[in-house]
């Protein structure tokens, strides 16, 4: 029997991977930089309109397919955070992004000349653990032109409480050639870019060329501004992200 539930996913994939192992590789003095407010950006028009089958934090495998999407494997943990600094435990994480060709989970957000990969799953959710920490498999995103508009590679990231969004977000790939002529990066504060711009680097030992990216999430909330999440209002936020239109 498979267990479909979010805590079900994290126990399986904190058994098969330590995300303590996976931090390791985040660059030091990243945690003093990091305690700055990450900055928020639009959700953009592709949040998918139809949930995929599948919701869990492996983006790579649809259910209990045997073949996996294609792209670049990579590891993405961090850990959310208030404002102070207090990890944030049970924070609902959404991320969504394009397949490896540039197509979205959503029929306004696909290319004309290439079809969707049919095994990956394009977005995924996770609560975040006693420590604050997230985890989730994906493919290294690509960069994409969609209605016209160019956009540099990134993975929108968005995180609820209690049913409600209290963060939405993108990370971006440090250094990539195409942030420079990206719209949204021209529009950000440089110092506010630095908080989404997440080094990809190789996974030690991987024979098949995995990469971690480890980021994390300063929300601009206090301990007491966060209320505890419960299991219905997780049901909830399931609910209500699935009926909302691509746009916040
Ligand atoms: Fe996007």
């Amino acid at each position: 029997m498979r267990y479909a539930s979010s805590s079900a996913d994290r126990r399986r994939f904190l058994n098969a991977l330590s995300i303590a192992s996976l931090a390791a590789f985040a660059p030091r003095g990243a945690f003093a930089q990091q305690l700055m407010e990450t900055v928020e950006t639009t959700e953009g028009p592709f949040y998918p309109d139809k949930l995929p089958l599948d919701t869990d934090n492996d983006l790579l495998i649809l259910n209990d397919a045997i073949t996996p999407a294609v792209g670049e494997i990579t590891h993405l943990t961090g850990r959310v955070f208030t404002s102070s600094g207090l990890p944030v435990r049970n924070a609902f994480i959404e991320i969504w992004q394009t397949d490896v060709d540039g197509s979205y989970v959503h029929t306004g957000g696909r290319q004309e000349k290439k079809p969707y990969d049919v095994n990956f799953q394009g977005y995924g959710r996770f609560l975040s653990d006693a420590k604050g920490q997230y985890y989730f498999r994906t493919i290294k995103p690509v960069e994409y032109t969609l209605n016209g508009a160019h956009r540099c590679p990134h993975i929108h990231v968005a995180v609820s409480q209690n049913g409600r969004r209290i963060f939405t977000s993108q990370f971006l790939i440090k250094g990539h050639p195409a942030n420079v002529g990206d719209g949204l990066v021209k529009r950000l504060d440089p110092k506010a870019l630095q908080t989404i711009l997440v080094d990809f680097t190789p996974l030690h030992g991987s024979k098949l060329g995995e990469l971690t990216a480890n980021v994390d999430v300063v929300l601009g909330k206090t301990y007491n501004e966060l209320q505890p999440m419960s299991k219905d209002s997780l049901k909830g936020t399931a609910k209500s992200t699935s009926q909302r239109g691509g746009r916040l």
